[in-house]
């Protein structure tokens, strides 16, 4: 109680749900795009949400927490990282900094600095991430395998992406690993058979790399093979595309029905058509194109034609190595023009679509009661007040965490 904002998205109150595009205009617009409610309070019953409201309207509770006006968001949903590795690639970053472009050849240091680790030093590193996030307002996030590429590393990282998050990604189909380079097809067969059977039962999601301007990653003919057999194994489908050229990413993840399509930062007119009508997602990783000083993906054009929009923070060693969702958002409105509630809503209910996911990303009545609590008044601070640890405590599933 005592909840100065409260963010719910509810969708009674229209858009951004039924169409993040949709002009928000005015700040009486905003708050009811967002389902804002001023002077608050939610009731949390065995760990979702069951009522809420304007505080003095509240029903009676057993355990009332005091908020003191602070500002109360869904929990944000980060629907792309990849956190279990191992190794150091900092130096790599520094050299882009000083002029090197960013090809996506580094992820073989990552491959074999993960190989050589032993299963528990990955777990508590990808462990200490997770807790990173968490203590920046993330509470659900998706996590890929893809630093293994061979049979045995990538089932024990989807083992240890498993007891995470439920949301984990079979991308065995990150670049060919370089004892392949020679026998592309020797590899596609690997990982549509041997690997992705031992990776099924561990992975909700399929990915791959489907970037033809890389060398190490993957066209869209081998791209569509990895999505199609990990469909046909029960998988469903998510694509990084169109991070460094224009290319078949977005069509193909359209084609494929996939969930979601990630980075989206080069894109055609047919590839904006193609989203603005589709149901999947364009996922924009801002914080890749900070840490690679690339051009920012065009979100204005994705939301003018309609495309449902998601913000998430593509974590890992080497494009971009920040787990903060309130830092994308920041970079979202500032870098990407997007308003501050546009941005807010990608990053939380966008991410839940982009997830295919109903119980998270909102604080409607039925939600997991997932709570980011703000030290600040209303969530415009979270680009208000870029770099400033903000989030005072979260919630998870109706248990509190003080942060
Ligand atoms: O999402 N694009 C490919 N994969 C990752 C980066 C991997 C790496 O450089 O280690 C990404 O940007
Ligand atoms: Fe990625």
């Amino acid at each position: 109680t005592n909840i100065g904002e409260l963010v719910t998205h509810d969708p009674a109150h229209g858009a951004p749900p039924d169409g993040p595009g949709t002009a928000l205009s005015t700040s009486s617009d905003t708050d009811a795009a967002l389902g804002i409610v001023r002077g608050a309070a939610v009731v949390v019953e065995d760990g979702r949400v069951a009522w809420t409201g304007p505080a003095a309207q509240a029903p009676a509770a057993d355990d009332a927490v005091d908020l003191a006006g602070r500002a109360v968001l869904p929990g944000f949903v980060d629907s792309h990282a990849h956190l279990v590795f191992a190794g150091d690639r900092s130096a790599e970053f520094a050299a882009r900094m000083t002029g090197e472009p960013y090809t996506g050849g580094g992820i073989a240091t990552t491959v074999a600095a993960t190989r050589a680790a032993a299963e528990d030093d990955l777990r508590t590193r990808a462990r200490a991430l997770v807790t990173e996030m968490l203590a920046q307002g993330t509470t659900t996030v998706e996590v890929k395998s893809g630093y293994g590429l061979d049979v045995a590393t990538e089932a024990r990282t989807l083992r240890v992406a498993r007891e995470l998050t439920p949301e984990t990604t079979f991308l065995g189909a990150h670049t060919v690993p370089p004892e392949y380079l020679t026998d592309r097809s020797g590899y596609l067969d690997l990982v549509t058979g041997p690997m992705l059977a031992a990776c099924a039962p561990h992975a909700r999601w399929v990915d791959v790399f489907c970037e033809p301007a890389a060398p190490t990653a993957f066209d869209e003919d081998e791209a569509r093979a990895v999505l199609r057999a990990g469909q046909r194994a029960g998988l469903s489908a998510r694509v990084h595309g169109n991070q460094l050229a224009a290319g078949p990413g977005v069509r193909l993840a359209v084609e494929v029905g996939a969930a979601s399509v990630d980075h989206c930062t080069h894109l055609t007119g047919a590839d904006v058509d193609a989203l603005g009508g589709a149901d999947t997602v364009a996922t924009l990783l801002p914080a890749v194109e900070f840490s690679t000083r690339s051009p920012y993906p065009d979100a204005r054009r994705l939301l003018a034609a309609g495309a449902t929009v998601a913000l998430a923070t593509d974590c890992n060693p080497g494009s971009g190595f920040s787990s903060s969702m309130p830092f994308v958002v920041a970079l979202a409105v500032r870098e990407m023009r997007m308003s501050p509630a546009e941005a807010l809503w990608s990053a939380t209910a966008g991410g839940a679509r982009a997830l295919r996911r109903d119980d998270v990303g909102h604080l409607r009545v039925g939600a997991r009661a997932d709570l980011a609590v703000l030290d600040a008044p209303t969530h415009l601070y979270l680009s208000y007040r870029p770099g400033v640890p903000l989030v005072r405590e979260v919630w998870q599933a109706g248990t509190r965490s003080i942060v």
